[in-house]
């Protein structure tokens, strides 16, 4: 039977209960023993209070009190008193504390491998990931996982509210193309056959379309066996929905419904709405990326018509070999020596130097001795370059380069000369992406988003058979704060447009039909119109709470080798049950 009942956690206790009897249950944080005191701090999930022990306490309780410590596990009773002039404001419940009658010892520890701390800590990760559920004990890591459960309740009760279904679909299926590797999961019931884990609930969100079910939701886990990133895993979860009878802008709006309340409702903050809107193509001209954190200017400039003809090699034979130059300004001065660290740091994205031009005092300039009076006006008057501007200019053969290396300098200078403003939250949505692109090292187009994807089919019947990177497709991101947080499409809903795109990304009919032919199939039944969109929620609660690593809003994540260090997952199978499945390991992994 129960001993006692707690009757508040920890921080619902204020001045107003003083003179009150509880009872809380917790953990003791640190056991202060002085003269004829004691002091407990007690943590549970809300917070910490303090227990105080004195003359005048039960002396058997006050023995037990003597050899608690940190990490023990304890229920005290008492009566709630004022602090008196001690207030510690650092605590919520810092003007009171609990004059305790009875301790009750749930559960004695050892010394755990690294102290939970109170505030942040420097105990290295892979410790702490190692004793997860002890880490996880610690407030500020506690609090993210809780704040999490918060936004995934305001999710569900918005699209709950908005008429969206919860429907679950399989986690045993065959594979859907997100464009990562898939886990395989062998079928004991058919030898040599394997499921995959899906990536996403692509395909069986759209045969709820066909179903007829309208609106679909889910929270759902996705599995892709790709490298590991600070904002990627290996299972990750996505806020995934799909819209039948839905253009771009209805699913538009219905997800800055979903963000404006999100915001709303977890961190207080009013944002605006309607989100600015960029196509792919403006994107990368003017930020060099597909994901341009807004927060901070940094525009880019292009000045490959000015200087295609110019006198410095370095500019013109990049524009004449299929090249461009783009340059960005930056208020402020630059040292040389931070000039040169930023040369190594775009070299890192394969630009070959990073020309620049200081307009201080007695103005400097990497490249204007190579340039005539006539072509160092054009560039300045081009740029409207102001006194105290620096520039940064990109050139490269290789728009790519220019793209990447220029694109993560405007961010790294925005970081490394502290522009970016904390509590800004800049959305955009990124449309009309390429519907293709091309790979190189298998030499044939793989859908950019996912097969499914409705391309323009005026540029699809022109281009199919030419460029056909010009082709643009109904997808569209969200991105916040330079990270992309959610992506989706409209659908092909036609079957022989589908087949048309399945062919030209070289399925032939056989393998099309083995392995979507389940959708193509249903098409043929009355299939709506419909687009939809899937979110990142590692992402975006690592967003909402300004942090920059997924795993700090994950329970237990997964380290780079995609291994979980708590439990040693993943581990060698035994022989019974790779026999039962008819699988040989022929080389294991040391
Ligand atoms: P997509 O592949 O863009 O789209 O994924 C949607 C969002 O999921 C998040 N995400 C990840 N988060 C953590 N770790 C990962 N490994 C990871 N991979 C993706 C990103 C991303 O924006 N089925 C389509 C959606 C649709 O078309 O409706 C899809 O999965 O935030």
């Amino acid at each position: 039977m129960r001993e006692l009942k707690r009757t508040h956690y920890n921080t619902e206790l204020s001045a107003d209960n003083i003179g009150e009897t509880v009872c809380v249950m917790g953990w003791v944080q640190k056991q202060r023993h002085k003269g004829a005191l004691i002091f407990i701090d007690l943590r549970d999930r809300t917070g910490i209070i303090q227990l105080t022990l004195g003359d005048g306490s039960d002396r058997t309780v006050f023995e037990t009190a003597k050899r608690l410590r940190s990490e023990f596990v304890i229920a005290a009773t008492g009566i709630v008193k004022s602090r008196g002039e001690n207030i510690n404001e650092d605590r919520k419940t810092g003007a009171i504390e609990i004059d305790v009658g009875n301790i009750i010892v749930y559960g004695e520890a050892q010394t755990p491998p690294f102290e939970i701390s109170e505030d942040e800590t420097n105990v290295n990760e892979e410790l702490r990931l190692k004793y997860r559920y002890l880490d996880l004990r610690r407030p500020s890591l506690n609090s993210n996982i809780i704040f999490r459960h918060h936004v995934q309740r305001v999710t569900r009760d918005y699209f709950y509210d908005n008429g969206f279904i919860d429907i679950e679909t399989p986690n045993l299926i065959k594979p859907t193309p997100e464009g990562a590797r898939d886990y395989l999961v062998p079928s004991r019931v058919h030898n040599g056959k394997f499921y995959v884990l899906p990536q996403s609930p692509q395909i069986y969100k759209q045969l709820l379309m066909v179903a007829g079910f309208d609106r679909y939701f889910q929270i759902a886990r996705c599995y892709r066996d790709e490298d590991l990133r600070a904002d990627r895993q290996p299972e990750f979860t996505q806020i995934d929905l799909e819209m039948s009878f839905a253009d771009e802008d209805e699913i538009f709006e219905i997800m800055e419904g979903y963000m404006k309340t999100l915001f709303k409702k977890v961190l207080g903050i009013d944002i605006e709405t309607p989100f600015l809107r960029m196509t792919y193509k403006d994107c990368m001209n003017k930020y060099g990326s597909d994901k341009p954190d807004l927060r901070f200017g940094y525009e880019f400039f292009d000045l490959t018509d000015t200087l295609e003809d110019c006198s410095f090699k370095v500019f013109s034979e990049a524009v004449r070999n299929g090249g461009i130059i783009k340059a960005v300004k930056i208020d402020g001065d630059f040292s040389r020596k931070e000039i040169d660290a930023l040369t190594d740091y775009v070299k890192t994205y394969k630009a070959k130097g990073l020309a620049w031009y200081k307009n201080t005092d007695t103005p400097s300039s990497s490249y204007s001795k190579f340039l005539t009076d006539e072509e160092n006006k054009k560039i300045l008057d081009s740029l409207d370059v102001k006194a105290n501007e620096t520039v940064f200019i990109v050139s490269d053969s290789n728009p790519e380069v220019v793209y990447a290396s220029l694109g993560a300098l405007r961010c790294e200078i925005a970081r490394r000369k502290n522009k970016i403003p904390k509590n800004l939250f800049k959305f955009l949505w990124v449309t009309d992406f390429p519907m293709f692109e091309y790979g190189e090292e298998e030499k044939r187009w793989f859908a950019r988003h996912h097969p499914f994807t409705l391309p323009n089919m005026d540029e699809f019947d022109r281009y199919h058979d030419g460029d056909a990177s010009k082709i643009r497709a109904k997808a569209y991101d969200l991105v916040l704060n330079g990270m992309e947080t959610g992506g989706g499409s409209i659908r092909i809903t036609k079957p022989e447009i589908q087949a048309r795109v399945l062919k030209f990304l070289g399925y032939d009919e056989e393998t099309a039909m083995e392995r979507f032919g389940f959708l193509l199939e249903s098409y043929k039944y009355g299939a709506p119109q419909h687009g939809g969109i899937a979110f990142g929620l590692d992402r975006l609660v690592t967003l909402l709470l300004g942090l920059t690593s997924i795993r700090d809003v994950i329970a237990f994540p997964k380290v780079q080798n995609a291994s979980e260090l708590m439990s040693g997952a993943p581990s060698f199978a035994d022989g019974k049950a790779l026999e039962e499945l008819g699988i040989a390991v022929v080389k294991e992994s040391k």
